[in-house]
């Protein structure tokens, strides 16, 4: 009797959803609500980076929709890859948690990066809000909610790159 009220325990803990290894979801609807209530007035909960608060941003939503800090700590308040544009792109491609991808393939949620047409540096993170043939995006530094990614691409920027987050 004891023997199969402990197999049928077991049976239900194996059978249970709990006992599966948690895996960082990307909760896409946390992330675009958050992108939308902080694009114009910043979380007070967070530094701002004067002028340069475009990935800070970026990295904020990205962890409000679930994704967690990594445990070699490189990505986290206020790291470089927390807040560099370029260290950002490389720690999501590094940590196989985003791929390069087509304009058409992005998803609310995910993140466009442009270059500078003046100092060809990649100097610009905005968050995805809308996919579309012309996504609606949300940035700071400036802070703009809502805008179209053509109309960022048109002011002084002359390459842009897809980042779809893939978890
Ligand atoms: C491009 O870079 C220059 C020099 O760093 C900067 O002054 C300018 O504001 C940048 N343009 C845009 C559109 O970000």
């Amino acid at each position: 009797m004891k023997c199969y009220a402990i197999i049928f325990l077991i049976f239900l803990i194996l059978s249970s959803p709990i006992t599966a290894v948690p895996t960082a979801k990307y909760d896409r609807i946390k992330a675009v609500n958050y992108a939308n209530k902080y694009c114009q007035n910043p979380n007070p909960s967070y530094e701002v980076l004067s002028g340069a608060d475009c990935t800070n941003f970026a990295s904020q939503v990205l962890f409000n929709g679930g994704i967690p800090y990594d445990t070699n700590k490189i990505w986290q308040p206020y790291t470089g890859a927390w807040i560099n544009v370029i260290s950002f792109y490389n720690y999501l491609k590094k940590d196989y948690l985003a791929k390069d991808c087509k304009l058409t393939e992005l998803k609310p949620g995910d993140f466009i990066q442009y270059r500078n047409s003046t100092s060809h540096v990649w100097d610009h993170t905005v968050v995805v809000v809308k996919g579309g043939a012309d996504p609606t995006v949300d940035y700071h530094s400036s802070n703009r909610c809502n805008v179209k990614h053509s109309g960022v691409l048109s002011f002084g920027k002359d390459m842009f790159r897809g980042v779809c987050i893939t978890k």
